[in-house]
Protein backbone atom coordinates (compact mmCIF):
# COMPACT_ATOMS: atom_id res chain seq x y z
CA UNK A 1 0.00 0.00 0.00
CA UNK A 2 2.73 2.80 0.97
CA UNK A 3 4.60 1.00 -1.80
CA UNK A 4 1.94 1.83 -4.29
CA UNK A 5 1.32 5.88 -3.01
CA UNK A 6 5.28 6.43 -3.44
CA UNK A 7 5.26 5.87 -7.30
CA UNK A 8 2.40 7.40 -7.59
CA UNK A 9 3.40 10.73 -5.89
CA UNK A 10 5.37 13.23 -7.81
CA UNK A 11 6.82 16.82 -6.49
CA UNK A 12 5.74 19.66 -9.21
CA UNK A 13 7.29 23.04 -8.93
CA UNK A 14 4.63 25.93 -8.76
CA UNK A 15 6.09 27.60 -10.83
CA UNK A 16 6.68 25.83 -14.19
CA UNK A 17 5.39 22.32 -13.76
CA UNK A 18 8.94 20.96 -13.45
CA UNK A 19 8.03 17.47 -12.25
CA UNK A 20 10.17 15.22 -9.79
CA UNK A 21 10.01 11.52 -8.46
CA UNK A 22 12.08 13.07 -5.23
CA UNK A 23 11.58 16.57 -3.33
CA UNK A 24 14.27 19.08 -4.45
CA UNK A 25 14.75 22.42 -2.64
CA UNK A 26 15.83 24.36 -5.99
CA UNK A 27 13.54 23.70 -9.39
CA UNK A 28 16.59 22.38 -12.13
CA UNK A 29 14.24 23.87 -14.69
CA UNK A 30 13.52 26.59 -13.73
CA UNK A 31 16.37 27.97 -10.34
CA UNK A 32 13.26 28.62 -8.07
CA UNK A 33 13.86 27.76 -4.54
CA UNK A 34 11.12 26.07 -2.66
CA UNK A 35 8.59 25.87 -5.52
CA UNK A 36 8.19 22.06 -5.37
CA UNK A 37 4.87 20.54 -4.09
CA UNK A 38 3.85 17.33 -3.37
CA UNK A 39 1.71 15.84 -5.76
CA UNK A 40 -0.70 12.93 -5.67
CA UNK A 41 -2.81 12.94 -8.94
CA UNK A 42 -5.97 10.55 -7.75
CA UNK A 43 -7.91 10.76 -10.70
CA UNK A 44 -5.90 13.73 -12.68
CA UNK A 45 -3.32 10.66 -13.17
CA UNK A 46 -5.07 9.97 -15.96
CA UNK A 47 -3.83 14.09 -16.79
CA UNK A 48 -0.36 12.95 -17.55
CA UNK A 49 -1.47 10.60 -20.61
CA UNK A 50 -2.08 13.20 -22.85
CA UNK A 51 -2.61 10.50 -25.92
CA UNK A 52 -6.10 10.33 -24.54
CA UNK A 53 -7.12 13.85 -25.71
CA UNK A 54 -6.99 12.26 -29.58
CA UNK A 55 -8.98 9.25 -30.63
CA UNK A 56 -6.58 6.32 -29.44
CA UNK A 57 -8.04 3.16 -29.86
CA UNK A 58 -8.35 3.21 -33.90
CA UNK A 59 -5.39 4.00 -35.88
CA UNK A 60 -6.99 5.59 -39.61
CA UNK A 61 -5.25 5.25 -43.06
CA UNK A 62 -3.72 8.58 -44.13
CA UNK A 63 -5.95 8.73 -47.27
CA UNK A 64 -8.79 8.39 -45.05
CA UNK A 65 -9.03 11.26 -43.10
CA UNK A 66 -10.80 13.84 -44.47
CA UNK A 67 -9.59 17.12 -45.19
CA UNK A 68 -12.46 19.12 -45.28
CA UNK A 69 -11.80 22.87 -44.31
CA UNK A 70 -12.61 23.51 -40.73
CA UNK A 71 -15.34 24.16 -39.81
CA UNK A 72 -15.56 27.82 -38.17
CA UNK A 73 -18.02 30.16 -36.74
CA UNK A 74 -17.49 34.19 -36.87
CA UNK A 75 -16.69 35.56 -33.56
CA UNK A 76 -18.54 38.87 -34.41
CA UNK A 77 -15.43 40.37 -34.10
CA UNK A 78 -13.12 40.91 -37.64
CA UNK A 79 -10.56 41.83 -35.49
CA UNK A 80 -10.43 38.38 -33.30
CA UNK A 81 -11.85 35.87 -36.18
CA UNK A 82 -8.36 37.63 -38.13
CA UNK A 83 -5.86 36.65 -35.55
CA UNK A 84 -7.67 33.25 -35.12
CA UNK A 85 -7.40 32.96 -38.85
CA UNK A 86 -10.85 32.83 -40.02
CA UNK A 87 -13.18 32.14 -36.77
CA UNK A 88 -13.59 29.63 -34.51
CA UNK A 89 -12.82 26.18 -34.88
CA UNK A 90 -14.98 23.37 -34.07
CA UNK A 91 -13.51 21.75 -30.98
CA UNK A 92 -10.95 24.33 -31.00
CA UNK A 93 -9.52 24.88 -26.85
CA UNK A 94 -8.10 28.58 -27.09
CA UNK A 95 -6.22 30.13 -24.06
CA UNK A 96 -6.64 33.90 -23.53
CA UNK A 97 -4.14 35.27 -21.35
CA UNK A 98 -3.70 38.61 -19.90
CA UNK A 99 -3.56 41.18 -17.12
CA UNK A 100 -6.12 40.78 -14.56
CA UNK A 101 -8.60 43.69 -15.77
CA UNK A 102 -6.97 44.12 -19.37
CA UNK A 103 -10.62 43.14 -20.66
CA UNK A 104 -10.56 39.10 -21.14
CA UNK A 105 -14.18 38.97 -19.20
CA UNK A 106 -15.45 41.60 -21.16
CA UNK A 107 -14.59 40.79 -24.35
CA UNK A 108 -15.38 37.32 -23.76
CA UNK A 109 -18.95 38.01 -22.68
CA UNK A 110 -19.13 40.33 -25.75
CA UNK A 111 -18.28 37.25 -27.78
CA UNK A 112 -20.85 34.74 -26.10
CA UNK A 113 -23.56 37.40 -25.85
CA UNK A 114 -22.90 38.33 -29.60
CA UNK A 115 -23.16 34.30 -30.98
CA UNK A 116 -26.01 33.72 -28.12
CA UNK A 117 -28.16 36.26 -30.19
CA UNK A 118 -29.29 33.93 -32.94
CA UNK A 119 -33.13 33.84 -34.38
CA UNK A 120 -35.21 32.48 -31.93
CA UNK A 121 -36.43 29.24 -32.76
CA UNK A 122 -32.60 28.65 -34.00
CA UNK A 123 -30.67 26.92 -30.99
CA UNK A 124 -27.59 27.93 -29.94
CA UNK A 125 -26.40 27.74 -26.40
CA UNK A 126 -23.51 29.41 -24.81
CA UNK A 127 -22.19 28.25 -21.50
CA UNK A 128 -20.60 30.53 -19.41
CA UNK A 129 -18.49 29.41 -17.00
CA UNK A 130 -16.96 31.83 -14.07
CA UNK A 131 -15.37 30.86 -10.77
CA UNK A 132 -14.20 34.96 -10.50
CA UNK A 133 -17.39 36.45 -10.67
CA UNK A 134 -21.65 35.58 -9.93
CA UNK A 135 -23.79 35.16 -11.70
CA UNK A 136 -25.55 38.73 -10.68
CA UNK A 137 -22.08 39.91 -11.87
CA UNK A 138 -22.33 39.27 -15.12
CA UNK A 139 -25.69 39.87 -15.69
CA UNK A 140 -24.65 43.40 -14.27
CA UNK A 141 -21.76 43.34 -16.71
CA UNK A 142 -23.73 42.07 -19.84
CA UNK A 143 -26.58 45.07 -19.50
CA UNK A 144 -23.60 47.79 -18.97
CA UNK A 145 -22.48 45.54 -22.49
CA UNK A 146 -25.99 47.58 -23.31
CA UNK A 147 -26.86 45.26 -26.58
CA UNK A 148 -29.37 43.41 -24.28
CA UNK A 149 -29.04 40.62 -26.73
CA UNK A 150 -28.69 36.85 -26.66
CA UNK A 151 -29.74 36.94 -23.03
CA UNK A 152 -31.52 33.60 -23.88
CA UNK A 153 -29.31 31.55 -24.85
CA UNK A 154 -26.74 32.64 -22.86
CA UNK A 155 -26.15 30.51 -19.86
CA UNK A 156 -24.16 31.22 -16.78
CA UNK A 157 -22.70 28.72 -14.51
CA UNK A 158 -20.63 30.42 -11.12
CA UNK A 159 -18.83 27.76 -9.96
CA UNK A 160 -15.17 26.86 -8.84
CA UNK A 161 -15.71 22.39 -9.32
CA UNK A 162 -14.49 21.09 -12.14
CA UNK A 163 -16.09 18.28 -12.09
CA UNK A 164 -18.92 19.60 -11.82
CA UNK A 165 -18.28 22.06 -15.20
CA UNK A 166 -17.59 19.05 -16.54
CA UNK A 167 -20.64 16.90 -15.96
CA UNK A 168 -22.82 20.10 -16.85
CA UNK A 169 -20.93 20.20 -20.58
CA UNK A 170 -21.66 16.81 -20.63
CA UNK A 171 -25.36 17.17 -20.08
CA UNK A 172 -25.74 20.26 -22.06
CA UNK A 173 -23.36 20.10 -25.03
CA UNK A 174 -23.35 23.37 -25.29
CA UNK A 175 -22.17 25.27 -28.60
CA UNK A 176 -19.43 27.17 -27.00
CA UNK A 177 -17.66 26.84 -23.36
CA UNK A 178 -15.92 29.88 -21.70
CA UNK A 179 -14.06 29.28 -18.36
CA UNK A 180 -13.01 32.48 -16.68
CA UNK A 181 -10.70 31.92 -15.51
CA UNK A 182 -8.74 28.49 -15.47
CA UNK A 183 -6.65 29.79 -12.32
CA UNK A 184 -10.21 29.52 -10.40
CA UNK A 185 -11.16 26.01 -11.23
CA UNK A 186 -10.40 22.95 -8.71
CA UNK A 187 -11.04 19.68 -8.29
CA UNK A 188 -11.25 17.49 -5.09
CA UNK A 189 -9.58 14.69 -7.03
CA UNK A 190 -6.66 16.38 -6.00
CA UNK A 191 -4.68 17.89 -2.90
CA UNK A 192 -3.32 21.15 -4.36
CA UNK A 193 -5.58 24.27 -4.06
CA UNK A 194 -7.24 26.14 -7.16
CA UNK A 195 -4.45 27.72 -9.14
CA UNK A 196 -1.84 25.54 -8.22
CA UNK A 197 -0.03 23.26 -10.86
CA UNK A 198 -1.70 20.63 -10.23
CA UNK A 199 -5.20 21.76 -10.46
CA UNK A 200 -5.02 24.20 -13.49
CA UNK A 201 -3.47 21.12 -15.19
CA UNK A 202 -6.09 18.50 -14.09
CA UNK A 203 -8.53 21.56 -15.14
CA UNK A 204 -6.90 22.13 -18.62
CA UNK A 205 -7.09 18.77 -19.61
CA UNK A 206 -10.57 17.61 -18.32
CA UNK A 207 -12.06 20.49 -20.12
CA UNK A 208 -9.72 19.82 -22.93
CA UNK A 209 -10.84 16.36 -22.85
CA UNK A 210 -14.34 17.14 -23.46
CA UNK A 211 -14.00 19.94 -25.95
CA UNK A 212 -12.47 17.26 -27.95
CA UNK A 213 -14.66 14.67 -27.66
CA UNK A 214 -18.04 16.98 -28.24
CA UNK A 215 -16.38 19.24 -30.66
CA UNK A 216 -17.19 22.29 -28.59
CA UNK A 217 -14.65 25.29 -28.83
CA UNK A 218 -13.94 26.13 -25.54
CA UNK A 219 -12.26 29.35 -24.19
CA UNK A 220 -9.42 29.33 -21.00
CA UNK A 221 -8.85 32.15 -19.34
CA UNK A 222 -5.68 32.55 -17.49
CA UNK A 223 -4.27 35.23 -15.57
CA UNK A 224 -0.75 36.22 -16.14
CA UNK A 225 0.96 36.91 -12.71
CA UNK A 226 2.52 39.79 -11.19
CA UNK A 227 5.59 36.99 -10.46
CA UNK A 228 5.13 35.98 -13.96
CA UNK A 229 3.13 34.12 -16.00
CA UNK A 230 4.38 30.31 -15.44
CA UNK A 231 2.22 29.61 -12.92
CA UNK A 232 -0.67 29.87 -14.87
CA UNK A 233 -0.89 29.87 -18.58
CA UNK A 234 2.41 29.08 -19.54
CA UNK A 235 1.99 25.31 -18.23
CA UNK A 236 -1.06 25.09 -20.55
CA UNK A 237 0.23 26.61 -24.03
CA UNK A 238 1.37 23.01 -24.56
CA UNK A 239 -2.00 21.49 -23.87
CA UNK A 240 -4.26 24.00 -26.09
CA UNK A 241 -4.68 24.32 -29.68
CA UNK A 242 -4.40 28.59 -29.12
CA UNK A 243 -2.77 30.91 -27.46
CA UNK A 244 -4.01 34.60 -27.20
CA UNK A 245 -2.64 37.31 -25.44
CA UNK A 246 -4.53 40.34 -24.65
CA UNK A 247 -2.25 43.46 -23.41
CA UNK A 248 -2.51 46.85 -22.95
CA UNK A 249 -1.84 49.63 -20.41
CA UNK A 250 -4.16 50.07 -17.54
CA UNK A 251 -4.21 54.21 -18.70
CA UNK A 252 -4.46 53.88 -22.02
CA UNK A 253 -7.66 52.08 -23.71
CA UNK A 254 -5.69 50.52 -26.36
CA UNK A 255 -5.87 46.81 -26.25
CA UNK A 256 -3.83 44.59 -28.99
CA UNK A 257 -5.38 41.22 -29.58
CA UNK A 258 -1.77 38.28 -30.33
CA UNK A 259 -1.74 34.90 -30.83
CA UNK A 260 1.22 33.03 -29.80
CA UNK A 261 0.01 29.80 -31.00
CA UNK A 262 -2.30 28.73 -33.30
CA UNK A 263 -3.20 25.04 -34.81
CA UNK A 264 -5.51 26.70 -37.39
CA UNK A 265 -4.04 29.53 -38.02
CA UNK A 266 -1.54 32.58 -38.44
CA UNK A 267 0.18 33.51 -35.23
CA UNK A 268 1.79 36.55 -36.18
CA UNK A 269 -1.75 38.48 -36.63
CA UNK A 270 -3.00 41.12 -34.26
CA UNK A 271 -6.48 42.65 -33.18
CA UNK A 272 -6.76 46.14 -32.37
CA UNK A 273 -9.58 47.33 -29.23
CA UNK A 274 -10.22 49.83 -27.44
CA UNK A 275 -11.71 49.68 -24.12
CA UNK A 276 -14.75 51.65 -23.95
CA UNK A 277 -17.46 52.87 -21.26
CA UNK A 278 -19.21 49.70 -22.73
CA UNK A 279 -17.06 47.22 -23.28
CA UNK A 280 -14.28 46.42 -25.94
CA UNK A 281 -14.87 48.15 -29.41
CA UNK A 282 -12.76 46.77 -32.92
CA UNK A 283 -10.37 49.36 -34.23
CA UNK A 284 -10.74 48.63 -37.99
CA UNK A 285 -8.47 51.88 -38.97
CA UNK A 286 -5.58 51.43 -36.23
CA UNK A 287 -3.93 54.86 -37.74
CA UNK A 288 -6.74 56.84 -36.21
CA UNK A 289 -6.37 55.87 -33.00
CA UNK A 290 -2.16 56.00 -32.79
CA UNK A 291 -2.23 59.46 -35.00
CA UNK A 292 -3.53 62.06 -32.50
CA UNK A 293 -3.85 64.94 -35.13
CA UNK A 294 -0.57 66.59 -33.68
CA UNK A 295 1.60 65.82 -36.49
CA UNK A 296 2.60 69.34 -37.79
CA UNK A 297 4.32 70.21 -34.24
CA UNK A 298 8.05 69.64 -33.72
CA UNK A 299 8.26 66.70 -32.38
CA UNK A 300 5.75 64.50 -33.91
CA UNK A 301 7.17 62.27 -37.00
CA UNK A 302 4.77 58.70 -38.43
CA UNK A 303 6.04 55.67 -38.82
CA UNK A 304 4.84 52.87 -40.36
CA UNK A 305 4.60 49.95 -38.07
CA UNK A 306 4.14 46.37 -39.49
CA UNK A 307 2.04 43.90 -37.10
CA UNK A 308 1.62 40.63 -38.44
CA UNK A 309 0.58 41.37 -42.43
CA UNK A 310 -0.97 44.67 -41.32
CA UNK A 311 0.91 47.84 -42.07
CA UNK A 312 -0.46 51.22 -40.30
CA UNK A 313 0.77 54.28 -39.74
CA UNK A 314 2.04 55.25 -36.03
CA UNK A 315 2.65 58.87 -34.39
CA UNK A 316 5.58 58.62 -32.67
CA UNK A 317 6.57 61.86 -29.90
CA UNK A 318 9.96 63.23 -28.89
CA UNK A 319 11.26 66.15 -26.73
CA UNK A 320 14.34 67.59 -26.54
CA UNK A 321 15.33 70.09 -23.77
CA UNK A 322 18.27 71.16 -21.64
CA UNK A 323 18.97 69.18 -18.63
CA UNK A 324 20.15 70.48 -15.74
CA UNK A 325 21.51 66.69 -14.57
CA UNK A 326 24.85 65.37 -14.92
CA UNK A 327 23.18 62.47 -16.50
CA UNK A 328 20.54 63.34 -19.00
CA UNK A 329 17.30 62.02 -19.18
CA UNK A 330 16.85 59.03 -21.25
CA UNK A 331 12.93 58.32 -21.13
CA UNK A 332 11.31 56.03 -23.91
CA UNK A 333 7.68 54.85 -23.40
CA UNK A 334 6.39 52.45 -26.37
CA UNK A 335 9.97 52.06 -27.84
CA UNK A 336 12.79 50.05 -26.11
CA UNK A 337 15.32 52.09 -23.90
CA UNK A 338 18.56 50.74 -24.66
CA UNK A 339 17.48 51.01 -28.28
CA UNK A 340 17.11 54.79 -27.79
CA UNK A 341 20.23 55.20 -26.10
CA UNK A 342 21.53 53.33 -29.43
CA UNK A 343 19.87 55.67 -31.98
CA UNK A 344 21.32 58.65 -29.60
CA UNK A 345 24.55 57.61 -30.26
CA UNK A 346 24.61 57.24 -33.68
CA UNK A 347 23.10 60.62 -34.23
CA UNK A 348 26.29 62.15 -32.48
CA UNK A 349 28.29 60.09 -34.21
CA UNK A 350 26.99 59.68 -37.49
CA UNK A 351 25.06 62.60 -38.07
CA UNK A 352 26.57 65.06 -35.83
CA UNK A 353 23.86 65.59 -33.91
CA UNK A 354 24.81 65.90 -30.11
CA UNK A 355 22.32 65.15 -27.79
CA UNK A 356 24.49 64.79 -24.70
CA UNK A 357 23.39 67.53 -22.38
CA UNK A 358 19.62 67.06 -23.45
CA UNK A 359 16.79 65.42 -21.64
CA UNK A 360 15.60 63.33 -24.04
CA UNK A 361 11.85 61.95 -24.06
CA UNK A 362 10.28 59.38 -26.72
CA UNK A 363 6.65 58.31 -26.71
CA UNK A 364 4.11 56.33 -29.19
CA UNK A 365 1.03 58.16 -29.11
CA UNK A 366 -1.82 55.63 -28.03
CA UNK A 367 -0.14 53.45 -25.61
CA UNK A 368 1.36 51.05 -28.67
CA UNK A 369 4.55 49.15 -27.85
CA UNK A 370 6.64 49.09 -30.78
CA UNK A 371 9.59 46.88 -31.41
CA UNK A 372 9.66 46.99 -35.30
CA UNK A 373 13.26 48.15 -35.88
CA UNK A 374 11.69 49.70 -39.58
CA UNK A 375 10.70 52.83 -36.75
CA UNK A 376 14.49 53.88 -36.26
CA UNK A 377 14.53 56.71 -38.51
CA UNK A 378 11.12 57.88 -37.18
CA UNK A 379 12.66 58.20 -34.14
CA UNK A 380 15.79 60.20 -34.93
CA UNK A 381 13.76 61.91 -37.15
CA UNK A 382 11.45 63.25 -34.32
CA UNK A 383 14.59 63.95 -32.26
CA UNK A 384 16.28 65.98 -34.44
CA UNK A 385 13.25 67.87 -34.91
CA UNK A 386 12.25 68.65 -31.79
CA UNK A 387 15.92 69.72 -30.85
CA UNK A 388 15.33 72.38 -33.86
CA UNK A 389 12.20 73.23 -32.93
CA UNK A 390 11.13 71.99 -36.91
CA UNK A 391 8.04 70.59 -38.00
CA UNK A 392 7.61 67.91 -39.72
CA UNK A 393 3.94 67.34 -41.02
CA UNK A 394 3.28 64.76 -43.84
CA UNK A 395 6.58 63.35 -43.36
CA UNK A 396 6.87 59.32 -42.87
CA UNK A 397 10.30 57.74 -41.93
CA UNK A 398 10.71 53.98 -42.56
CA UNK A 399 14.25 52.52 -42.03
CA UNK A 400 16.10 50.41 -39.41
CA UNK A 401 18.91 52.72 -38.65
CA UNK A 402 22.69 50.80 -38.70
CA UNK A 403 25.47 51.31 -35.96
CA UNK A 404 27.31 53.48 -38.83
CA UNK A 405 24.44 55.60 -39.53
CA UNK A 406 23.73 53.92 -42.70
CA UNK A 407 19.66 53.09 -43.72
CA UNK A 408 18.46 49.71 -44.02
CA UNK A 409 15.83 48.18 -46.09
CA UNK A 410 12.65 46.64 -44.24
CA UNK A 411 10.60 44.04 -44.43
CA UNK A 412 7.92 44.62 -46.78
CA UNK A 413 8.79 48.03 -47.85
CA UNK A 414 6.57 48.59 -50.57
CA UNK A 415 3.47 47.97 -48.40
CA UNK A 416 4.50 50.01 -45.87
CA UNK A 417 4.94 53.08 -48.22
CA UNK A 418 1.76 52.22 -50.18
CA UNK A 419 0.34 52.41 -46.92
CA UNK A 420 1.90 56.09 -46.06
CA UNK A 421 0.68 57.30 -49.56
CA UNK A 422 -2.74 55.84 -49.13
CA UNK A 423 -3.30 58.08 -46.25
CA UNK A 424 -1.92 61.56 -48.36
CA UNK A 425 1.29 61.60 -47.22
CA UNK A 426 4.02 62.41 -49.58
CA UNK A 427 7.05 62.53 -47.98
CA UNK A 428 8.23 58.73 -47.22
CA UNK A 429 11.90 58.87 -45.98
CA UNK A 430 13.11 55.07 -46.43
CA UNK A 431 16.38 53.65 -47.38
CA UNK A 432 15.75 53.62 -51.19
CA UNK A 433 15.29 57.31 -51.06
CA UNK A 434 18.58 58.08 -48.30
CA UNK A 435 21.76 55.88 -47.99
CA UNK A 436 23.07 57.34 -44.71
CA UNK A 437 20.92 58.88 -41.44
CA UNK A 438 23.20 62.22 -41.93
CA UNK A 439 21.95 63.03 -45.67
CA UNK A 440 18.49 62.76 -44.18
CA UNK A 441 19.31 64.98 -41.40
CA UNK A 442 20.82 67.95 -44.09
CA UNK A 443 17.67 67.57 -46.20
CA UNK A 444 15.84 68.76 -44.14
CA UNK A 445 18.01 71.90 -43.04
P1 LIG B 1 -12.33 42.73 -17.16
O1 LIG B 1 -12.95 42.27 -18.42
O2 LIG B 1 -13.00 42.36 -15.90
O3 LIG B 1 -10.81 42.26 -17.09
P2 LIG B 1 -10.20 40.80 -16.88
O4 LIG B 1 -11.29 39.82 -17.05
O5 LIG B 1 -9.14 40.72 -17.94
O6 LIG B 1 -9.60 40.79 -15.52
O7 LIG B 1 -12.15 44.30 -17.29
C1 LIG B 1 -12.15 45.05 -16.17
C2 LIG B 1 -11.87 46.49 -16.48
O8 LIG B 1 -12.50 46.97 -17.63
C3 LIG B 1 -12.35 47.31 -15.33
O9 LIG B 1 -11.27 48.14 -14.94
C4 LIG B 1 -13.49 48.09 -15.87
C5 LIG B 1 -13.25 48.14 -17.33
N1 LIG B 1 -14.46 48.16 -18.15
C6 LIG B 1 -14.66 49.19 -19.05
O10 LIG B 1 -13.85 50.11 -19.15
N2 LIG B 1 -15.77 49.17 -19.86
C7 LIG B 1 -16.70 48.17 -19.78
O11 LIG B 1 -17.70 48.21 -20.52
C8 LIG B 1 -16.48 47.11 -18.85
C9 LIG B 1 -17.48 45.99 -18.72
C10 LIG B 1 -15.35 47.14 -18.06
MG1 LIG C 1 -12.09 38.61 -15.53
Amino acid sequence: MVKKSKTLTSFVCQECGYDSPKFLGKCPECGSWNSLKEFSPGNGASSRKSSSILDENTPQKLSSIGTETKNRTPSGFVELDGVLGGGIVAGAVMLLAGDPGVGKSTLLLQIALGLADVPTGSSRKILYISGEESAQQIKLRADRLGKNQGYENLFLLATTNTDSAIAIIENEKPDLVIVDSIQTMESEALTGLAGSVGQVRYAAFEFIKVAKRLHIPTILVGHVTKEGMVAGPMILSHMVDVVLFLEGEKNTGTRVLRSLKNRFGPVDEVGIFTMAGDGMEEVRHPEKLFMDGSQGTPGSVLVVTLEGTRAFLVELQALVVFSKLPMPRRVASGIDQKRLELLLAVLQKHAHVNLSTMDVFVNVAGGLKLSDPAVDLGICLALYASLKNIALPKTVGIAEVGLLGELRVVPHLEKRVREAEKLGFSTVITAKTHTRLADVIKSLG
